[in-house]
């Protein structure tokens, strides 16, 4: 199980250092339940010393596909390594929609974070047209099949998938276990025709969109589902905190 918060683009350097100092005093010893906090880029450094000694992992929200050079405002995995991150957000249903990321794009992505030992969490997810067309399912194994194309994993442990339908991102809509776990199954298939079955098996897929107290404990119930990928509950130490110990009652 994995729970990792989402901050997105929220707190400023003070904020986000008491948010740090009250997730990892609520969150204690999240027991076998790994968990992470993924702030803006800016406060990357001063987060780190705050979870540092603590079991809470620091992630990023994205990163440049290239280690240097001139790419004015980019951040590079490398400089992401060095501020102490161990999870890296690639392909967020946001940069995708907002920032015109490509399934190519976030390929190149994953090559270079796990190129510098960052474990990549790959989102993928359909909007609500695409579902209402019917076509969730397709939409979303060709993401995962382009994102992951020739991407290695040896042991489960390289690469952490996040299903994110758009439509219940921020909307207070959340899937229902069924349907989540539905395309955790599918995903969980292309995992296995890629890279085996024990390691398809071990790799977490996380949901994600409008997770809270109430709701993650029946989806972490579900045999597909690995965890959570969380966006607004994230920013309340005292609901991130219920949510890693859900996480933790299935574990
Ligand atoms: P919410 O939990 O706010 O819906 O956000 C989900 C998300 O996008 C996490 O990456």
């Amino acid at each position: 199980m994995l729970v990792a918060g989402n901050w997105k683009m929220n707190m400023d350097l003070t904020s986000a250092r008491q948010l740090a100092t009250a997730v990892v005093s609520e969150v204690g010893d999240p027991g076998p339940v790994q968990v992470a906090v993924c702030p803006p880029f800016i406060n990357l450094d001063s987060t780190f010393s705050v979870l540092h000694g603590s079991p809470i992992r620091l992630g990023a929200q994205n990163m440049h596909d290239e280690v240097w050079g001139a790419f004015t405002g980019e951040i590079s995995a490398p400089m992401l390594r060095a501020v102490g991150c161990h999870y890296v957000i690639v392909g967020h249903s946001e940069r995708r929609r907002l920032f015109g990321e490509s399934n190519e794009g976030v390929n190149r992505k994953i090559i270079q974070a796990q190129k510098h030992k960052l474990v990549p969490i790959v989102c993928v997810g359909e909007t609500l047209e695409e579902r209402d067309a019917g076509r969730e399912v397709a939409v979303v194994s060709e993401q995962v099949r382009a994102s992951l194309a020739g991407i290695h994993n040896a042991d489960g442990s390289e690469l952490v998938v996040a299903y994110e339908p758009v439509w219940a991102i921020g909307t207070g809509r959340t899937a229902s276990p069924a349907q989540a776990q539905a395309m955790h199954a599918i995903i969980r298939r292309l995992l296995v025709e890629q890279f085996g079955s024990d390691t398809g098996a071990d790799t977490h897929i996380l949901y994600g969109g409008s997770v809270k107290p109430g709701s993650a404990a029946e989806l972490f119930s579900k045999p597909d589902v690995d965890g959570g990928l969380i966006g607004g509950a994230s920013l309340k130490a005292d609901e991130f905190a219920l949510i890693v110990e859900a996480a933790g009652e299935v574990a």
